[in-house]
């Protein structure tokens, strides 16, 4: 069966010189590609997936025709949390529970663009990225390629890696893998009351336009906390309410988002141990 996504998205090569590159990805994810006289036919698609000179990139059609969205880790923003790292104060840091000196195993199970998960390994996690979306992916992929031979970030990105999957399938593919199993799971699912909100920034929004009709899990919470040896951390936005309606241990308050800790004590942590 069709994901929606096939609906929403096809290919749109920057220039002749990508076509082979379009076409290899056509088959790979059974979308369209639109050739450049037929770019009449891009308002079809709600979003498009651009392969040019910057990579792969994903963006909005439409009147508000906008720059595509990469998944980058060498510049804007998170190449300036990055630098600044030393005098910063991360809450996702905090609310991960990063201790100088330890390397903790993060599993990413919502990973997205990626954001949030290379500022987790720039902080020494080491991060293990979970997508479901082909798409988004691919991107995460082509991000971490373009990332890789560069000095600054290299160790950074070796700290990364991704897999395509559903979050609740990979819990069972560890089952019965203890050395498998991560510290913290962290969360950052879509749900519509955050992607509905004016402040959504453009990447988001460009996340929401080719997701739109998957459902969130609501299980995914208790999976987790069934799962990672010390927290799940979830982020919500700042007003929302508890994920599954469930209380946290604590929440960590930032101006926009808000971090919902749950600690676990799973399994191989002794119970006295608290942090
Ligand atoms: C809000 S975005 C995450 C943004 C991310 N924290 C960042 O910093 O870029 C949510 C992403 O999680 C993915 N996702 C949602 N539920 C998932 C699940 N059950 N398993 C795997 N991926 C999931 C969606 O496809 C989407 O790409």
């Amino acid at each position: 069966m069709l994901d929606s996504f096939h609906h929403r998205i096809a290919i749109l090569p920057e220039s002749g010189q990508f076509t082979r590159q379009a076409n290899s990805l056509s088959d790979k994810l059974n979308i369209p590609v639109l050739t450049a006289d037929e770019t009449v036919e891009i308002n079809k698609y709600p979003v498009v997936l651009c392969i040019g000179e910057a990579g792969l990139g994903i963006r909005q059609t439409g009147n508000n025709t906008q720059k595509p969205v990469h998944v980058d880790f060498l510049r804007g923003s998170l190449a300036y949390r990055n630098r600044h790292k030393a005098n910063s104060r991360e809450l996702i840091v905090k609310a991960v529970g990063i201790k100088p000196g330890q390397e903790l195993n993060v599993l990413d199970a919502t990973a997205g663009l990626g954001r949030d998960a290379f500022i987790l390994a720039a902080f020494g996690c080491r991060v293990h990225m979970l997508e479901r979306s082909p798409v988004v992916f691919l991107l995460l992929q082509d991000g971490i390629r373009r990332s890789a031979d560069d000095q600054e970030t290299a160790s950074i990105i070796a700290r990364m890696r991704v897999s395509q999957v559903e979050a609740m399938s990979y819990f069972k593919q560890i089952e019965g893998q203890p050395e498998l199993v991560p510290d913290v799971i962290y969360l950052d699912p879509m749900f519509p009351e955050r992607l509905k909100s004016a402040k959504v920034k453009k990447e988001m929004q460009v996340l929401q336009s080719l997701l739109a009709d998957i459902p969130g899990d609501q299980d995914i919470l208790k999976a987790s906390i069934g799962i990672a040896k010390k927290r799940v951390v979830v982020k919500r936005p700042r007003l929302a309410g508890y994920l599954a309606e469930r209380s946290p241990s604590f929440s960590i308050k930032g101006k926009s988002s808000r971090f919902d800790v749950y600690q676990t004590f799973n399994k191989n942590e002794p119970r006295t141990c608290r942090e």
